[in-house]
């Protein structure tokens, strides 16, 4: 019984996925978690507090002005009593009132009350997920240090398709013993640190330079490392993929945010580098925006290096994670090149991976990669970059598992 002993408060806000809690609740009382439950009215349409309650063997609890209730336990109390606060499913609108500290009903004033830990599960139509509003409300959010689990892509009850169905009740599991269970596999107990997508360079508040990584290689290594048991920080630059369940996720945009949020995770055992950073940035980014001049011919970029993440954190004195793994992404020549980065980068090991645009790796779901360590070179078979994933966790749990920890 992973949870046994903790306890969750689970937060039920009004979305048709509100049917898959008591699925939820019902997993997280076999993992051992004592379970209360907190609904908005919206929720009690989709599904009962009866039937909430009877599942979690708790009262359920509704109403903000409550005296029974405040008298019994008070809402500061209801989340001062929990290990973690999760909300699932999380609507567009409890997202927004959350990340603009609203307190307007019971649920919203629990969140607003606690300094607990508070994970996510959002749920909504894919255009709601997808405004500016909501991306811009679960920025806020994770910049605040609230996890996320979900949301998955798929077939919507609105009848429409897309990123937007909250995560399975399995996932939401996994999620919340990653964060309360004693943590179990061979990478137990080892820090873990990733970076993973593109970095965004400002030439000016509405202008950026970018590349086309998707991030999908990078998410689902920290996915990988996390399954061994590791404790997984993901440093991502912009992407469209959900977090990796069980992963602290650290959202940034560009080289500089990425090497100083990576420095804040150390120390770690394993580093993996598998963001695209950009090499380059805009020596001094405009504070407004850019305007043409008309009849101008053109116009001229200033660009100076950005710092190399990877180089810096293998070249660490003190503080070195003792395994340090980059990638290459390479044309032509894919291993030779990589050889000869792995030596100037300072890293343990390298992945080339060929990304020439016949080899289709970029944002696509298949790779190839050759490991190059201190001892030779192997090719892996070509698989799905959540195979490439799992190869790399299950060598690096091999390769720590033989070091003391
Ligand atoms: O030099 P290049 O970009 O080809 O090196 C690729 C490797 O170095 C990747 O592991 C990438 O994540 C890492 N890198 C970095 N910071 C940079 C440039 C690359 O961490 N500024």
């Amino acid at each position: 019984m992973p949870l046994q002993g903790r306890r969750v408060l689970l937060i039920v806000t009004g979305g048709i996925a509100a049917c898959k809690v008591p699925e939820l609740v019902r997993l997280l009382r076999k993992a051992g978690a004592a379970v209360r439950c907190v609904m908005t009215e919206a929720a009690q349409e989709f599904v009962t507090p009866l039937t909430l309650s009877a599942l979690s063997e708790d009262k359920v609890y509704t109403d903000l002005f409550s005296l029974t209730d405040e008298a019994e336990m008070g809402h500061i109390e209801l989340s001062r009593d929990a290990d973690l606060l999760v909300v699932a499913p999380a609507t567009a609108n409890v997202l927004a009132r959350l990340a603009h500290g609203l307190a307007d009903d019971l649920a919203s004033t629990v969140l607003l009350a606690t300094d607990t830990e508070v994970l996510v599960a959002p749920a909504m139509n894919v255009r709601m997920w997808e405004h500016p509003a909501t991306q811009a409300n679960m920025k806020t959010l994770r910049a605040r240090g609230v996890q996320v689990v979900g949301p998955d892509e798929g077939d919507m009850a609105c009848g429409e398709y897309g990123f937007g169905r909250m995560a399975e009740p399995a996932a939401i599991l996994k999620a919340i013993e990653s964060r309360l269970g004693a943590p179990t596999g061979p990478l137990a107990g080892r820090r873990a640190l990733v970076t993973s997508g593109p970095t965004h360079e400002p030439i000016d508040p509405v202008r950026y330079i970018a590349n086309r990584s998707s991030g999908k290689q990078g998410h689902a290594i920290a996915a990988a490392l996390a399954a061994l048991g590791a404790d997984v920080t993901l440093v991502t630059g912009p992407v469209t993929l959900p977090d990796p369940p069980g992963v602290r996720v650290v959202p940034i945009e560009s080289a500089h945010d990425m090497l100083t949020a990576c420095r804040a995770a150390l120390p770690v055992d394993a580093a993996v580098f598998a963001a695209a950073v950009a090499d380059w940035r805009v020596a001094s980014s405009a504070d407004q925006k850019l305007k043409k001049t008309p009849g101008e011919a053109g116009a001229a970029l200033e660009l100076v290096e950005n710092p190399d993440i990877l180089a810096t954190v293998a070249g660490l004195g003190e503080g070195r994670p003792s395994l340090v793994v980059g990638f290459a992404a390479e044309t032509e020549h894919v291993v030779d090149h990589a050889r000869a980065k792995r030596a100037r980068k300072g890293c343990d090991w390298i992945l080339a991976n060929d990304v020439s645009a016949a080899a289709g790796t970029f944002g696509g779901d298949l790779n190839t990669v050759h490991l190059i360590t201190s001892e030779g070179e192997e090719s892996w078979p070509p698989g799905s970059k959540a195979d490439v994933a799992a190869r790399l966790a299950r060598r690096i749990a091999d390769t720590l598992g033989a070091a003391s920890p």
